[in-house]
This record gives structure tokens, sequence and C-alpha cells, in this order.
């Protein structure tokens, strides 16, 4: 694929099929479903003995994560040696990015050795994007690049194992009211949640956090915004909780975090204005007692660690889509 003025999303080639994923925004409905359809299978082979398949034989995937991970790093190995491929993480606090070398220096060295696939974490948002586009003009578009979350632009994965989920616990997008609560402005999982959302056709997707962690024009993405919690969860299906990102907050947005927990922290009060069945997911790492309480982390009604677990398949079923036979 060559990236033209006429290809305007990069992610798709001109026959609408995937060969990167960079966000779930401009994501077509049948793309994203056909995702969460791919995933379903490989749930079931996690359940076998032997946990393998062979789509991806041959092919050498590069982890590429230039900013912290304990989840998205290692589900992406265990999905791609699940698929049989060979799985290079390359540690980036002792490769050469030290010594100075260029994002994409280390990328055109990467892909002399033959990669066939970059999964990339980076805390610039559009690093992803741009070694596509350096690919496109090197010649070397075979390369399959997946943004494991960059800065705060994007996190396609993490939003689509959000997804898969939601409809393994709701079935039906076109009948919920989704909430989304917490530091919205920094969260690059936030932006992939809504735009995968509003795409499957969720007719309410509510945005619950105080003025100073919202985006400006926010309400452009076809959410409800509530500043109030206890307003804006009454009666939802789905809780998706964020974490508080201290690491990007420039200068002090909030009084503290104990005034953060009392109006923002979900608690067994809180929550009990939502729907009786309502899930409560979160992509962690979490702030215990600041954005959650521990009784609602680990109660029933939390599927925070199958969120995990769910994460393996989606990245089985993407990795395929753009790389298998
Ligand atoms: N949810 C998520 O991205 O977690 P990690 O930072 O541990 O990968």
């Amino acid at each position: 694929m060559t990236l033209t003025s006429t290809n305007r999303n990069p992610q798709l080639n001109s026959h609408g099929e995937l060969t990167h994923l960079l966000s779930t925004e401009g994501l077509p409905h049948e793309v994203l479903t056909r995702i969460l359809d791919t995933a379903a299978p490989f749930a079931a082979v996690a359940e076998r003995e032997v946990k393998k398949v062979p789509l991806l034989r041959g092919k050498s995937i590069f982890n590429l994560f230039f900013e912290n991970s304990t989840r998205t790093r290692t589900t992406f190995e265990i999905a791609a040696k699940r698929l049989s491929a060979d799985v290079i993480n390359l540690n980036i606090n002792t490769s050469s990015a030290n010594k100075g070398e260029s994002l994409l220096d280390t990328t055109d060295n990467l892909a002399a050795m033959q990669a066939d696939m970059f999964v990339v974490r980076h805390a610039s948002s559009g690093a992803p994007h741009l070694i596509v586009q350096h690919l496109a003009a090197t010649g070397q578009d075979h390369i399959h690049v997946i943004n494991a979350g960059d800065g705060r632009h994007a996190h396609p994965t993490q939003g689509l194992l959000d997804m898969y989920t939601i409809r393994h616990y709701k079935q039906d997008f076109t009948q919920l009211t989704v909430a989304i609560v917490g530091d919205v402005l920094h969260s690059r999982v936030a932006r992939s949640q809504i735009h995968a959302l509003t795409t499957l056709g969720v007719p309410e997707v509510r945005v619950i956090a105080p003025k100073t962690l919202l985006p400006s024009g926010i309400e452009r993405l076809g959410v409800r915004v509530f500043n109030d919690m206890k307003e804006g969860l009454r009666g939802v299906d789905v809780v998706m909780m964020l974490r508080l990102q201290n690491e990007r907050m420039q200068s002090a947005l909030l009084p503290s975090a104990q005034e953060y927990f009392k109006s923002y922290g979900l608690t067994m009060d809180k929550l009990a204005l939502a729907k009786p069945d309502a899930i409560v997911m979160h992509p962690g790492p979490m702030n215990r007692g600041v954005e959650i309480e521990s009784t609602v982390a680990d109660g029933s009604q939390a599927v925070i660690l199958p969120q995990v677990t769910f994460g393996i398949a989606v990245r089985m079923a993407v990795m395929t889509m753009l790389a298998g036979a």
C-alpha cells in the first residue's frame, strides 16, 4: 500500500482491508465487527492444552515499547507466540535509542532484519503514524504497524478489547448507555473507546469528569458531558473508569487525590446508581483509592481481569488480519 492523497485512512488499503492499526477513529463498523468476530475463536484457543495455531509461523514481530507497559506489551507477546510468530522485544533502555538514535533510524535497522510487524508504544502522539508514512515513502510498506498507545492520541487495541468485553457481557451495543469516567483530557484510551462505541451504535455515551479534565469540544465526538458523577451514573449499563494520569499533567488540575476520590472515585454507593447488572471496567493500571475503591475493583460487577484475558484474543485477531496467511 502506498500513502497517497486519495487514500485518506492509512490503516485501510483500497479494498477496505486493515493494513495497519493506528486508531479506532475512522474504522468502519464492518471492520470493527470483523475484528471482534475474529477474536472469538482465538479466545477458545486459550482453553486448549496446546494454546498455539500456526497462522503467523515464520513472521517476525518486533515489540517496540518506548513507554512503560505491563498488560499491553505482555499480551502482545503472548498473542504473537500463540500465533507461532517469532517475537523480538526490543529493550529500549539498553537499545541505541539511548545513544540518540532516531525513531526512524531504529525502525529502518529493524526493517533491515526482515521485520514483518512493528508493535509501537510511544509517549509522542503520532509516532506510529510517522513510522507508517516513512515505511510507505521508503518502499517498505509490507511491514505492518500496530499502535500500542501513542501519547494522548490513541490506544486502539485497548479500545477494541474493551468493545469485545462489552459485547461478551451485554451482547447488543445498540441497547446500551455507557459512562466513561475520569481523566478524559489525558486519556488515549477514552478517545479510542468513544470512537469505537459511537461507530458500533451505542446510543448514549456519557463522559463524566471535572471541567479541568475534559478536552474542549469533546461533545463534538457525540458524547453527553456530566460534571456530576452521581447524575452521570444513573441508569448506565457499563461504567468505564479511567486512570488519573499524573505523569501527563503539566499543572495542578485538581485540588488533591482525596478531593478527586470524593467527587469522582467509584464507590459501592455511587455504583448503586447504575443498573443493578452494570459492569465495571478499567484499562489498568489502577490507582486504588483515587479513581476506584478496592471493594468495587475486586467486586462481583468488575470485569477488569477478564478485559486483560480478552486482550490476548483481540490482539491475535488484529495481528492475523494484518499479516495472516
Ligand atoms: N491498559 C494498558 O495500556 O496497560 P499497560 O500500560 O500496562 O500496557
